[in-house]
């Protein structure tokens, strides 16, 4: 069974309320062909706002964090709780920035992911070496503990219930976009791993994407090798219309 592929923006602490309804205003009028499903992740003060807009479009909305904690004090975060009010179909956990500048561990990125599901928030795990554990060749070793400490004690039935993205930390805004395929290496495998964690059954069914540098120039290729499922996508899903050519790449 093919899996859906997944187009997801993270726009990073970009766009204020206008200028996110501005973008989904210019993104809808040319949502047509894209292939899969497309999600955005925009800062918090504009998911209300974007939720609202897009009911009935089918493109989906999803956070950049959560707190683990349903409720307390813990100020400046947001529960899973809330999330799930907006509504938020996915939140992003662990992501390469929140793990170099906020002191998101494997342990927290473990509590979080199991917060997500318990409210049925679809979570988009990110993983991914820096370029220094790359070149001593720790990519593979480095990768697979993220995703083994991710899922620690999390209970997968289906695999459709989360996402997982390699990020190659090195990649990430760079415009160094992974050969794909080294990153068809690295996916696949995940994807083994996830089966020895879960089974085949359930790892076919999980969405692993790509992120690090996509632009329309190179997603067609990605999107070729048979274990990348789509893409996380940084600066260009901050433009509708380069965005809208990644996800309607042919
Ligand atoms: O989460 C996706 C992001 O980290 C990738 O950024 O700008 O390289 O597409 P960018």
């Amino acid at each position: 069974m093919p899996r859906t592929p997944l187009f997801a923006g993270n726009w990073k602490m970009h766009k204020n309320v206008v200028e996110t309804l501005e973008f989904l205003e210019a993104f809808l009028r040319k949502a047509k062909d894209v292939h899969g499903e497309i999600a955005f992740c925009p800062p918090f003060t504009s998911l209300w706002a974007a939720a609202e807009r897009l009911k009935g479009s089918g493109v989906k909305i999803g956070a950049q964090n959560m707190h683990w904690e349903d409720k307390g004090a813990f100020t400046g975060e947001i529960s899973p709780a809330m999330l799930k009010e907006i509504p938020c179909d996915y939140v992003i956990i662990g992501h390469s920035e929140r793990r170099q500048y906020f002191n998101e561990t494997d342990e927290t990125v473990n509590r979080k992911v199991k917060a997500a599901l318990k409210y049925a928030i679809k979570p988009i795990i990110c993983v991914g070496e820096s370029l220094e554990q790359r070149e001593k060749g720790k990519t593979l070793s480095v990768v697979l503990s993220q995703v083994e400490r991710a899922l620690e004690g999390v209970d997968i039935r289906d695999g459709k219930e989360l996402v997982f993205a390699y990020e190659p930390v090195w990649a990430i805004g760079t415009g160094k976009v992974a050969l794909p395929s080294d990153a068809q290496e690295v996916i696949g495998a995940i994807r083994n791993k996830l089966s020895e964690l879960y089974g085949a059954r359930v790892s076919q069914n999980i969405r692993i994407l790509y992120g690090g540098s996509v632009k329309p120039e190179n997603v067609r290729d990605l999107m070729a090798e048979p274990d990348i499922d789509g893409a996380l996508v940084g600066g260009a899903s901050l433009d509708a219309d380069t965005f809208y050519r990644i996800a309607a790449y042919d």
